[in-house]
């Protein structure tokens, strides 16, 4: 036996008891011939003590003992001497008396320390994550997460819902992103991919009358890495059948907004039911199809009025079809020329031409980038259009409008952080709907899906997936919680003919379309139930939940930024023999 209880668990009412620990060593102190030693297992901290005179052999075998390594100790529970209490420490009242003590475990000196605030590199945390990970904020998140799987589980297998794994080892799924693929043995040649989501094995199961699935499904994406994307993450992969979008929509809100009470309870929703923004709408107040809630700023368009300004710049923007879009920063029209430049760097980081501003200082003095050229009486219009008063900052772009929106989106959040607008403790979902059903790509002259090639147009907009499928609407819904897209989903085509439309619209030829997807229409002949689904990304809704700036924070096991694995050192170089075994010659 290595115990009788966990370190964290020891309080008042066990004083007197005899106990045996077994831990980490989280800190030391020599003090006055005694020896006091913090140990620290997945539960707690606990404070044990050794005395030279009532246990000497333990003393002794404690000597050589320095942090992080792993010892068991057998002694007496006892209230601390008074004034020494720890109010910080669930177990601060108490401490144990060591009467025996054995090393089970020597450690070298860590690469970081385990029991400080300080941050060590995240290359090195990586490196060493099982080390990283013994720390108070891994574990927590560790935490965290294991709840909020537990959660979603409990309250989908309450309500009817199968959990039911499908294979890593699968066929293309088209999600966007390049795949990861398996080379085959037995198939010289061939290759599994592995899938970017169960998004045609939900929708099998479907034909195949499973009614409600859910699955905490691994999905992996060769995709430029971002803070909020991973090669490999986690999706709760949920589908139902004979549902309608407000039935996905409204499971997933009830869901979710349960998870957050039960997981989180010191944070709180901004809005509920949540609510709900069109595609079009997100991008005209926010700039963004994953609009932050939590603050306003919302984008001003003044490009209307331009034409009878006299201002050339957004005169010339305007015509070439342009929009003239504004951000009123209130607060900020003391801002110096130096923090304006700043924010102008920003925007032309973010593809835009540059910032025109107009500041009122608190003291009502005007500074602008454009006065000089318009009209006092112009300058009127525009502030009493943005309704501009002293302290405020006018930011304008003048571009194209997926441009303007880009620009000013971002730049509404990096002034919100600027402000302190940014309630940390606030959740606010929202839904965005209404998607254009397919978009333009210039480069490749074809349309794409807005989602995916499975999800259905409006039923409404079904003619014009043909005569102008641009101006057609998905079924579409994405979930955006604070300025972060945490799921999406839609209802789905399950109709042959509809389907073979929209790869032929796509730009898939038929021999394409039935080489790939031909088990997918196949199975729609055989009797297919309108359904629909959604996948919240669990990684995503973690860190949020976690207030992490990134999802690695909440994945075990992570891979860095290039998409490696520090740790294990993948992906890395095969024995020549894999190689011939698959058929495969290297061409570097
Ligand atoms: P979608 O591609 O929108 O939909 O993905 C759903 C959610 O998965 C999360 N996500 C990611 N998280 C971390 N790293 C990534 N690389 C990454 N990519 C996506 C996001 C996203 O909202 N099959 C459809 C769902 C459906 O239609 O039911 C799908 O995968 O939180």
């Amino acid at each position: 036996m290595y115990r009788t209880q966990y370190c964290g668990e020891l309080r008042s009412t066990h004083i007197g008891q005899r106990v045996m620990l077994a831990g980490w060593v989280h800190r030391r102190r020599d003090h006055g011939g005694l020896t006091f030693i913090d140990l620290r297992d997945r539960y707690g901290i606990v404070q044990i003590v050794t005395n030279p005179v009532g246990s000497p052999q333990a003393h002794q075998i404690l000597d050589p003992v320095r942090l992080e390594w792993v010892i068991q100790v057998e002694g007496i529970v006892r209230p601390r001497l008074e004034g020494k209490e720890n109010p910080n420490l669930s177990t601060g009242e108490i401490e144990v008396e060591v009467l025996e003590v054995k090393i089970l475990n020597p450690a070298k000196p860590t690469p970081f320390s385990i029991n400080g605030q300080d941050e060590a590199d995240e290359q090195t945390r990586l490196r060493y994550r099982y080390l990283d990970l013994r720390r108070a904020r891994m574990r927590n998140n560790l935490e965290l997460r294991h709840k909020v799987v537990k959660f979603i589980r409990d309250y989908l297998s309450e309500r009817d819902f199968l959990e039911i794994e499908t294979p890593i080892l699968f066929k293309s799924t088209p999600e966007g992103a390049r795949d990861y693929l398996v080379p085959s043995r037995q198939h010289p040649g061939d290759f599994y991919a592995l899938p970017q989501s169960p998004q045609q094995l939900k929708q099998l199961l479907m034909v195949a009358g499973t009614d409600r699935y859910f699955q905490i499904a691994r999905c992996f994406r060769d995709e430029d890495q971002r803070g909020d994307r991973q090669p490999e993450f986690t999706q709760l992969d949920l589908e139902m059948s004979f549902v309608e979008r407000e039935d996905i929509m409204k499971l997933t809100e009830d869901l979710f907004t349960e998870l957050v009470a039960e997981v989180v309870p010191h944070k709180r929703l901004l809005a509920s039911p949540w609510p709900r923004l069109t595609y079009q709408e997100a991008l005209e107040r926010f700039g963004k199809d994953n609009p932050d809630l939590r603050f306003g700023m919302e984008l001003k368009d003044i490009t209307d009025i331009v034409p009878g300004i006299g201002l050339k710049i957004f005169e010339t923007v305007v015509t070439a079809g342009g929009y003239v879009r504004c951000i009123n920063a209130q607060g900020l029209g003391d801002y110096s020329r130096k923090q304006i430049d700043e924010l102008n760097e920003f925007v032309i980081g973010h593809g835009a031409k540059g910032l025109a501003y107009l500041a009122i200082t608190s003291e009502g003095e005007q500074r602008s980038s454009f006065a000089k050229y318009i009209s006092p009486e112009n300058v009127e219009i525009i502030m009493a259009r943005l309704e501009a008063n002293p302290g405020d900052l006018l930011l304008f772009v003048a571009d194209q409008p997926a441009v303007v929106n880009e620009a000013l989106g971002f730049l509404r959040v990096s002034l919100a952080d600027r402000l302190g607008l940014i309630d940390p403790d606030v959740l606010a979902f929202c839904w965005v709907i209404d998607f254009p059903f397919v978009i333009w790509n210039s480069e490749e002259q074809r349309w794409d899906p807005s989602h995916h090639l499975f999800t259905a147009p409006m039923p409404e907009d079904i003619p014009l997936v043909e005569i102008d499928p641009g101006k057609a609407r998905g079924q579409q819904y994405d979930m955006v919680l604070n300025g972060h897209e945490v799921g999406g989903g839609s209802i789905r085509i399950y109709d042959r003919q509809l389907q073979e439309k929209v790869f032929e619209l796509i730009g898939l030829d038929q021999e394409t379309a039935h080489h790939r997807f031909g088990h997918m229409l196949e199975a729609f002949e055989y009797g297919t139930p309108p359904h629909g689904g959604i996948a919240p990304g669990i990684d995503r809704l973690c860190m949020i939940l976690a207030d992490e700036p990134n999802i690695r924070e909440v994945i075990a096991f992570p891979k860095n930024q290039h998409a490696r694995d520090v740790m294990a050192d993948a992906p890395s170089p095969v024995d020549p023999y894999q190689l011939i075994d698959l058929h495969i010659k290297l061409d570097l």
